[in-house]
Formats: structure tokens, sequence, C-alpha cells
């Protein structure tokens, strides 16, 4: 059997799988929820993944003892970006700096000046959401620290080094850092320069689908697996989640509705568009690429109305569902976290427009739902400009549970979104199937297919015209509010 390891921000999730790819069970562990030590930070602590990496397998141990046994093949998905400083003896320097925050804003613009083609060979703007910017931050702010850093990991490679003890990473999660040339698939000296770092600080670089290292032996008598255990690359979560639904061909994509917000779509060859804030990063097996447009706030916006209303995500959602008319007065904003594609703009912060006496929390929870789905229609704009167009598209994220936000998006990206069979795997799926595929040498083609579909949402013409109106009332109020903070 095969074992994915999906490091999200609010947990860990462990998921087997067998040689057809099948499920065999799962487990999962919460993490502790970032912390915000200002508005736009997001800080977690590394050993907390650790924590909760370990308590989710050893549930699998306590439920399925056989089949972890049988463990040939580890895949690990991590959330993107985070900057995880460690020194000498791999001690980490200080909280994780994670890809929601958006203190870096100044130092994307001087790393910018100081390398006028860094757009070119990182493929992407200079974001507050990735790796290098945070390190400058960290250089011009705390420099003591970043005195000590002898290497920078991202979240699952943090992982990976209490796993196996090497530093590995992997292409699809390297190419989020802004050190990578991602055409060619290799750290930059170039851009490592400019905030002041060398290879030396960076891991090895395999693709997703091949070995990165083994798993300790310790480790593996811990969950009871004998012989050598090999962990592949993995991929960023995102990618992970693509090798999960069978996304790699040219066009095929999704939409997940997670803390974040991602349109994905893969590419045949590097892409990069960097007018929109379109993301163009290395898919998780080689020679592929793909593209995506990220929110910042997805379900966290409802978490936070949640949060504000003492009324569970589940309840909002549902008392939106069954007061829903068509758009209504109340238009969302949903920019909490500031925002990525399409306005990158770590400063922008949220708004609610349209109240009236008579507004309830089912209508905000409304607005909140469409206010997201105008941002991933947003994205789907910026794609197509870059020339991409999506030919098939697979919902995933906890928002996806939602029929009504589903309805909404099929009729406002003007697409057929099918909806998975089983549950919500996250990046776990991918992960085990890269796993698979670095364990045996199988062809990623071979594994990563289609799950069965559960069903297909159309999109709800009688509505179009209105969404038409409502889209374009609310593309009408960034202009108002981008000079908020910057
Ligand atoms: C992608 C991104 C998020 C995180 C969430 O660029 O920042 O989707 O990967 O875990």
């Amino acid at each position: 059997s095969y074992l994915g390891i999906d490091i999200g921000t609010s947990g860990v999730k462990a998921l087997l799988i067998d040689e057809h790819g099948r499920a065999l069970g799962e487990a999962s562990a919460p993490a502790v929820e970032p912390v915000r030590p200002q508005p736009g930070w997001s800080e977690q602590n590394p050993a907390d993944w650790w924590t909760a990496t370990l308590a989710a397998i050893d549930k699998l141990k306590a439920s399925h003892p056989a089949e972890l046994a049988a463990v040939r093949g580890i895949g690990l998905s991590g959330h993107m970006h985070g900057a995880t400083l460690l020194g000498k003896d791999d001690e980490v320097l200080r909280p994780c700096i994670l890809w929601n925050d958006g203190r870096s804003a100044a130092e994307c613009l001087e790393m910018e000046a100081a390398l006028p083609s860094l757009r070119q060979i990182a493929g992407n703007i200079a974001m507050p959401g990735f790796t290098a910017p945070k390190i400058a931050w960290v250089r011009k702010h705390e420099p003591e620290v970043f005195g000590k850093i002898a290497k920078v990991l991202l979240p699952k490679a943090y992982v990976r080094l209490l796993l196996t003890g090497e530093h590995v990473e992997e292409m699809s999660d390297a190419a989020g850092t802004l050190w990578l040339d991602v055409a060619k698939r290799d750290w930059s000296d170039e851009l490592l320069a400019v905030t002041g770092l060398t290879r030396e600080h960076m891991p090895r670089l395999v693709e997703g689908s091949a070995a990165s290292a083994q798993l300790k032996r310790e480790l593996a008598q811990r969950w009871g697996m004998d012989g050598a255990v090999i962990v592949a690359g993995g991929a960023g979560d995102n990618a992970a989640a693509a090798c999960g639904i069978g996304a790699i061909r040219p066009g095929e994509g999704f939409v997940s509705l997670g803390t974040s917000g991602v349109l994905f779509v893969s590419n045949e060859r590097f892409s990069p568009n960097t007018e929109g804030a379109v993301h163009a990063f290395c898919h998780a097996i080689p020679d592929t690429w793909h593209q995506m447009g990220v929110i910042l706030s997805a379900t966290d916006s409802l978490n936070w109305l949640s949060r504000i209303t003492g009324k569970k995500q589940a309840e909002l959602s549902g008392e939106a569902e069954r007061q829903f008319r068509g758009p209504g007065e109340a238009i969302f904003l949903p920019y909490l976290s500031g925002e990525r594609t399409p306005h990158n703009n770590a400063g922008a912060r949220g708004s609610f427009v349209g109240l009236s006496q008579s507004t309830d929390t089912a209508q905000m929870a409304q607005a909140v739902m469409e206010g997201v789905t105008f941002a991933m229609r947003d994205c789907q704009r910026v794609l197509a400009d870059a020339g991409t167009s999506i030919n098939r598209l697979l919902a995933v994220g906890g928002g996806s549970k939602s029929e009504l936000w589903l309805n909404m998006l099929a009729t406002n990206l003007d697409m057929e979104i099918a909806l998975p069979a089983d549950g919500d795997f996250g990046g776990a799926l991918g992960a085990a199937r890269l796993g698979l595929c670095a364990a045996e040498g199988v062809k990623p083609e071979a594994v990563m297919t289609m799950p069965p579909i559960k069903t297909t949402i159309a999109p709800d013409r009688s509505l179009s015209a209105a969404y038409f109106d409502q889209y374009a009332r609310y593309r009408a109020l960034y202009p108002a509010i981008e000079e908020t903070r910057t």
C-alpha cells in the first residue's frame, strides 16, 4: 500500500491507498490555527505540523495496522510558500511565515527593482505570499535571524526532513518560492542572490513523482513497516489535488474552495502571464506545468462570518440556500487577507456594500458565497487573457459540499462543474499516488486518473444576466477600496 500525507493549514490528513489507487483508510489530526501577530500577518509553528503528522499516522496504525505496515511508498502534499527557516543544526529559527501572510509588499517592489528580469526568470510577479519576499523581510527586520539561516524549507520539506533526515524539495512547490527558474526546473542563482542566499541554502530538487529519500528506520518500526519505504518528492497542495483528480493534461483543471480558493489548469509547456497575477508553476510530474489563479480567503471568508455571527458555516450556507432567489442587494469583497489574483494587493481589505435595515445573516452568507464566486470569475478572466481555456473542471475543497455554492460557480464561470463521488481527499490522494509512482516506477499517466463523478452541475442560464450585472457591480467596487492600505 501507499500513504499520502497532506499537511494543510488547518490540519494533517493521512490516506492509505492500494496499488489500484483505491482508498483503504484515512485519518486526520487538527493543526494549531495560524496566529496573526499583526493584521495581515500569519504564522504557524513547524513543530505543530509534525505533532499533527504523527497523530494522524498513529491513528491509522490503530485503525488499519496491516495496511499501514504494508506501506512501500509515501507521498507528501503541503500548503505552499511558507518560509521555514533552519539553523545549522536544523533548528527552527522563528515561526513559519505562511502563504497568506501579507507583510512583505515593500520587499516585493524592492526585489523587482533590484533584478528587472525577475518576472521573466521566475515566471511570476513577486507577491507577498511567496517565500523569497518573506526572507527579504526577515533580512531587513530580523537581521540576527537572517544571519543564522542555513536552510530554507517549505512546510512539507520540513516534515520530510523529520521523516527522512534529508533536505529535499520537488518542482511544484519550489516554483512558489520565487527562487526557481520555472522553465528550467532548477534553482536560479540570480533570483537567490536578490535575497542574499545561494544554492547552499536550498534543498536538493527532485520531480514530484520521483523518489526523494527513505523513511527513517525508527519511524518505519513505529508504524510496523519493514523494508525500505520510499518517500516521493510529492507536490504543493494544489498540484497534489490535481494529481488526485487526474488533471495532468492540457486544459484539465479544478476549482477549489478551501481556506484559499484556486482555479487550476494544467499546461503542456511553461505559460507565464504576469499581467493579472496568474501563477505559472511546475506541475508535480516531469515536463508538465500549470497555471492558477489564487484567492486568499474562500471558505476562510465564511469562517470569518461564522466567527462574528456565532453560526456554524454549514448553518450559514444552509440559511442562504433556503432563502436564495438570485443575486440580492448586498455585495461582499472577499479580501480579508489581501488578494493575489487578479489584484496582487496585500493591503486590500474586505468590504460589505449594499446593506439595508432588513439585511439578515442569510443574505450576508449569500453575499459572501457570491463574493468568493466573483473572485473565482476574476481568476477565469485573467487565465482566459493568457490564452488558456479550461475544458474540464472538477470541484474540490470543503466549500464544494454546498450545492448553492457550486451552482453559483457553474453559472458564473459558465461551465459545467463535476463533483467527485468520493469525499474530499484534498492533496492526500494525489500525494499517495505520487508515492506509488516513486516506489514502483509506475508512469504518472497510468495512475493520475479522474475519479468517479457523483454529479455534474450545469450553469443556471436563467440567472446568467442577473449575475452578469452583479459581477459588473462587484468589479466596479475594487477601485474604491484599492488604496485603503498599503
Ligand atoms: C497557492 C496558495 C494556497 C496554499 C494553500 O499559491 O498559496 O493555495 O497552497 O494551502
